[in-house]
Formats: structure tokens, C-alpha cells, sequence
């Protein structure tokens, strides 16, 4: 089976493809890569990596005539760029999607299509946990742009031109590396940066609440998407993906727990409205019985998650 991430260099997609080359996604024999710059290839299978921006003129037409069995739609211009860049968030996370969509319908090939949408295509009131039905009301142009292309990739499903399925992923923490432009980046950043011994500021209060899960644990549910035999997950187009709730304070106390209180200091209260805003217009918790059923992973806890962070990347305390 042909596989293909798109958003390949990203943190999502770099775990993803090893993952998939350590055998996550049954029957995948070959795997594209595809990035703004190419991404490190994987070992184990065929692996072939390309430099290609997907909103670039005819970039959705060659990579559909490699006619992957199975793309992972991960390319995205994340929350706070989208909302300070209003026509880049625009044309990478909703017209690039399209033109890939377009791209695989006029392939004929009708291949499987995973695409990471988020819980930003919600919007406030919320319900203490929302249901499943909830409806799509988001609070700012990165949601709007992930809600779209999960309507679009649906159509495009419910015509036949191809099966897709799009996942609203929790926010993904602790997530290694740099800091990056998403709105929710402080959510690793007060525990990635004090676990080295640097400093960090948390811009929202600490009873503020969030939906979150590991990365192993969302690549594993992206892989386990695909996995699902067609049939199973085709009357689902659309899924909430499981993950824990925990305020802000209760990772902190976490931190503090397993990487003492010198770490705990390192990170400072400086209040950022803007951040505020968009991280508080996300709801808390969901309910995700569809995901259980269908038996996707979850965390255990969000001590689970900083010992999973810490194995991987960060020197024990
Ligand atoms: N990380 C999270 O907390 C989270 C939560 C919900 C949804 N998601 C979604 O999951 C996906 C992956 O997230 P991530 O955390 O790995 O993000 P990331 O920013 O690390 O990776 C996204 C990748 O997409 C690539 N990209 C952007 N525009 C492109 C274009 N025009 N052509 C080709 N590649 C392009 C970027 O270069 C980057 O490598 C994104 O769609 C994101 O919106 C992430």
C-alpha cells in the first residue's frame, strides 16, 4: 500500500511516518513524505521524501499521480499564524485542501484521506463536557478553515471521488522542540522549557482547563484511523479524538511532583489576553464514545504524559 503524509516535517507527521515504518499502519509498503522542505526519510520501508508546497500550482497534481492508497492530510499553518496572517491561513488550510482534494477526486483512485483537524472548530458557550452532536461554531479564522475542509472532505467522501475521515485532534502536548506559532504553545512550553532549566511563562490562569494528549498517543489514533477497516469507520466522517482534561494548575503540580519544585519556578505568570482569548474559546472536555468504540488510544493521566515526554527527550531530573 502506497502511503503519503503531507505536513511530513511537522512534529505530527515526523512521528507519524516512524511510526508507520515501525509497522503502525498494517500493509503499508511504501511511504511519500512531503513538506515544505523535505523531510528525514524513514528506514524499514520504501521511502521517498519531496520538497513541494501543497498550495503551489500544480503541486496537488503530482502528488496525486503518485496515487497514494492512503494520505495523511497534516499540512497546516497552526492557530496564532492563521489568526495574524488572515489570507496565508486561508490559502494553505483550507485552499491547499481543496486543491488536494480535487486533485485525488480527478485521480479516480478513491484513495483513504486522514485529515487533522482540531477542537478549534468549536466555539463558546460551551456545555461543562460537549456532546458529540455539538455544533460547529468556531472562534477564529484557524477553526473556520479546519471546520470547512472537514465539510469538504465529507462531500467529497459522500460523492465517492474519495473515503475520507477527518479527526478533531486534541491539543497535542508536550510537544518537543522549538516553540511554534500555535496559540496553545505555552501548554508544552511550561514543562518542555523548565525540565532543561529554562524559564517559561504560562499567559492564562491556572484553573484554565484543557483538552490534551500526548503525541505518541495522537499519532497512534491518526495510524489507527487508518487502520480501520473501511466499513467501520465510513459512517463516521468526522471523529473527536480522545483526550484528557486538566487545568493548568494540575500540570504544574505535576511538574512539580516529578521534577521538583526548582523546576515548578522556573515558570512565570505573565497574563497574554490574546492568547487568553483563543485558548479559553476551546472547549474542556468532550465526550468521545464514537473514538472508544472504535477503539481508539487515550492517555492516562497527565503524569503519563510528562514520564512519556521525559523517556523521550528531557534528561530525568
Ligand atoms: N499539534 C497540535 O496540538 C494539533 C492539534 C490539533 C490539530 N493539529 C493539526 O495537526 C496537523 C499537524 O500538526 P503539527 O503539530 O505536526 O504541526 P506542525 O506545524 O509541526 O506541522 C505542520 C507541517 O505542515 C507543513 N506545511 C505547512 N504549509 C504547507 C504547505 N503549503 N505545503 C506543504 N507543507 C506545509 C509545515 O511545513 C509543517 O512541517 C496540523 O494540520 C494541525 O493543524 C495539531
Amino acid at each position: 500500500m502506497r502511503v503519503m503524509i503531507i505536513g511530513a516535517a511537522g512534529m505530527l507527521g515526523a512521528k507519524l511516518s516512524k511510526q508507520i515504518a515501525a509497522g503502525a499502519v498494517p500493509g503499508a509498503t511504501e511511504l511519500t513524505l512531503v513538506d515544505r522542505v523535505a523531510p528525514d526519510p524513514v528506514t524499514s520501508v520504501t521511502c521517498t521524501s519531496h520538497a513541494a508546497d501543497l498550495g503551489a500550482p500544480g503541486t496537488a497534481e503530482e502528488l496525486a499521480a503518485l496515487k497514494p492508497d492512503l494520505v495523511f492530510h497534516l499540512a497546516a499553518v497552526v492557530s496564532g499564524q492563521a489568526e495574524a496572517e488572515f489570507d496565508t491561513g486561508y490559502a494553505v488550510n483550507l485552499d491547499a485542501s481543496r486543491a488536494l482534494f480535487e486533485a485525488l477526486r480527478a485521480s479516480g483512485t478513491q484513495p483513504r484521506v486522514i485529515f487533522a483537524s482540531s477542537l478549534a472548530v468549536y466555539g463558546p458557550p460551551f456545555p461543562d463536557v460537549v456532546p458529540e452532536d455539538f455544533g460547529l461554531r468556531p472562534a477564529s479564522s484557524y477553526g473556520t478553515q479546519k471546520a470547512m475542509t472537514e465539510l469538504l472532505l465529507a462531500d467529497y467522501s459522500r460523492k465517492g471521488f474519495l473515503r475520507g475521515t477527518s479527526l478533531r485532534l486534541p491539543t497535542v502536548s508536550i510537544r518537543p522542540g522549538l516553540p511554534n506559532a500555535a496559540a496553545s504553545g505555552f501548554l508544552s512550553g511550561i514543562l518542555r522549557e523548565p525540565l532543561v532549566g529554562q524559564t517559561a511563562n504560562c499567559p492564562v490562569p491556572d484553573d484554565t482547563k484543557v483538552w490534551i494528549a500526548s503525541p505518541d498517543i495522537t499519532v497512534a489514533g491518526l495510524a489507527h484511523a487508518a487502520a480501520l477497516p473501511w466499513e467501520h469507520i465510513a459512517p463516521h466522517p468526522v471523529l473527536n479524538l480522545r483526550g484528557i482534561c486538566v487545568s493548568v494548575g494540575e500540570m504544574l503540580a505535576t511538574l512539580e511532583a516529578e521534577a521538583g519544585a526548582d523546576a515548578r519556578a522556573l515558570v512565570t505568570h505573565d497574563p497574554d489576553p490574546a492568547i487568553a482569548r483563543i485558548v479559553q474559546s476551546w472547549p474542556e472536555a468532550f465526550v468521545t464514545d464514537t473514538a472508544e468504540a472504535l477503539g481508539f488510544p487515550v492517555n492516562g493521566g497527565f503524569a503519563s504524559i510528562l514520564r512519556e515526554y521525559q523517556a523521550e527527550f528531557a534528561a530525568a531530573p
